[in-house]
């Protein structure tokens, strides 16, 4: 069976599907949190500094591989790099599993916190019924309304209906995709740029906006802000999982990669500014202080301040409902790229139909989606994360999201650099750009990329001892501290050495 593969119908439904899958809950609900614990003006340089050396040069060797190749990135890697690049592929594909299991988990949550606005969510000076778990009483509603709901089954039910609009919208891949990112990602901007407008005109919050973006030089010797930031840069541009190979292997060879990358990054990155605009501004107006986990700043620090907007109460809720239709929009339009990686991927090696292949991913990844959801309450203090979900989810997001797409980017960098040739990428890419790409563009692929990604891999190792997440007051779960990345570790190795070994169908 060998159907032609499928292309974007325009130039423009590439780009509004990949900045869809770059702006996502990275940009709002990762990006505000990371800004914020690394200290706001400390943290937006380096963050723009890891722009121009990481992120578009790693955008554009990712869209190369798709499109020079035709294929997702197992078979691409396998063409670069031969076994070993698909090994590595598959790995990043497995690696790419787990971020989507508890990356729609989060968008489930998102997804009950929207229906709570019709709910008790913003209804001013009513607290929510809390009794699951203690609670501090000075908590404010909305986080005592978030625990509320992370303590029951609900969730459950949020994240099974986002998987099936996950899978509506990729039943017809790219002709699916394109007609859903055409009125997603232009409403999502209009939804953003209100929140903004909203948010500077209350009064006191410019001075958010200052602390965002007033540069401060002291934070910018500590390494740990620009391992944050380099992070962040992959995890917001969509890299590191075979998602951004994905998409661009739809694309004619003719396609200009270095163009699209620019314009990819650059929607991306303004969103991103956008967002820190809006929620900064709010928390410096309500002199909110978003402490706990990184969810916290937009699952309880931004409804509470949404909630103690002067306005009358449907206004509240209206805009309280927006800010998470929102979150639900540009996640979703990110999760179906984290999705269409191992698809395309399955599709490509297999010639299974997309309906074999979607559901293959999708019946255990809901199950594990679920896992995430769990609401057994290990930590009624709050001290750590309260349910064994929140548990498993912030000790999963910490390993994956922290080594594996660094330790792909490091790789992809070193396949394309020295065993497929920098310069053979660079002279691919400008066959067909506008704008070229100087020796500068090989300097950055072989050594400064692989070499900056090393040090800041190693070192963030280095300081991971006592492990993340040990420390919780969660008596009897402790184990899952070090349980959690060794399975991550072990899955992933395996499933990229069965897959790896599996023959490819021919077309
Ligand atoms: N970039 C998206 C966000 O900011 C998430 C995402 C989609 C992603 N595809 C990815 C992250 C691939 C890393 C790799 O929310």
């Amino acid at each position: 069976m060998s159907t032609p593969r499928q292309n974007w119908q325009s130039k423009l439904g590439f780009i509004l599907a990949a900045s869809g899958s770059a702006i996502g809950l990275g940009n709002i609900v990762f990006f505000s949190s990371n800004a914020y614990q690394y200290g706001g003006g400390a943290f937006y340089l380096p963050y723009f500094i890891a722009l121009f050396l990481l992120g578009m040069p790693m955008m554009m060797v990712e869209f190369g591989m798709g499109a020079l190749t035709h294929q997702s990135l197992p078979l691409a890697l396998r063409r670069f790099a031969g076994k070993k690049g698909e090994y590595l592929g598959w790995w990043t594909i497995a690696s790419a599993l787990f971020i989507t299991m508890y990356y729609v988990a989060i968008l489930g949550w998102a997804l009950g916190m929207m229906l709570g606005s019709f709910g008790s969510l913003f209804e001013p000076g009513v607290t929510a019924p809390f009794t699951p778990m203690t609670t501090p009483a000075s908590s404010p509603n909305a986080t005592v309304y978030f625990f509320n709901m992370i303590s029951t089954w609900n969730p459950m039910v949020y994240i099974v209906i986002i998987w099936l609009a996950n899978i509506f919208i990729l039943r017809k891949g790219t002709q699916t995709i394109e007609a859903a990112v055409r009125i997603f990602v232009p409403l999502m901007w209009a939804f953003m740029i209100i929140l903004v407008i909203r948010g500077i005109t209350l009064e006191g919050g410019i001075d958010g906006v200052l602390y965002l973006f007033t540069p401060d030089l002291a934070g910018i010797s500590q390494p740990s802000v620009w391992k944050g930031a380099f992070s962040q840069m992959f995890f917001s541009l969509s890299l590191g999982l075979g998602t951004m190979t994905a998409y661009a292997s739809y694309l004619p060879k003719d396609a200009d990669q270095v163009n699209n990358a620019m314009l990819v990054s650059f929607l991306n990155c303004s969103f991103e500014y956008l967002a820190g605009v809006a929620i900064f501004s709010l928390l410096f107006v309500f002199a909110l202080n978003p402490a706990g986990t990184t969810l916290s700043l937009s699952f309880f620090v931004i409804p509470q301040g949404i909630n103690e907007l002067s306005a009358l109460p449907w206004v509240v809720r209206l805009f309280g409902f927006g800010f998470y239709l929102l979150v639900v929009l540009a996640g979703l339009t990110s999760s179906i790229s984290l999705i269409e990686a191992p698809a395309s991927a399955f599709i490509d090696k297999f010639r299974i139909s997309r309906g074999r292949a979607l559901a293959f991913i999708a019946i255990p990844s809901i199950i594990g989606s679920c896992l995430f959801a769990l609401p057994y309450i290990i930590d009624p203090g709050l001290s750590g994360d309260g349910t064994l979900g929140l548990t498993l989810l912030d000790i999963t997001d910490h390993w994956v999201f922290n080594y594996s797409l660094l330790t792909v980017g490091f790789f992809e960098a070193v396949i394309i650099g020295w065993i497929f040739g920098a310069d053979k990428l660079r002279a691919a890419l400008n066959q067909h750009a506008k704008v070229k790409l100087g020796r500068w563009f090989e300097f950055l692929i072989k050594y400064v990329i692989p070499l900056v990604l090393l040090l800041v891999i190693v070192f963030s190792l280095i300081a991971e001892w006592p492990l993340y997440g040990s420390a919780y007051d969660m008596p009897g779960y402790g184990w899952l501290a070090s349980f959690i990345p060794a399975f991550w570790i072990v899955f992933t190795l395996i499933f990229a050495y069965l897959l790896t070994n599996r023959k490819t169908k021919e077309a």
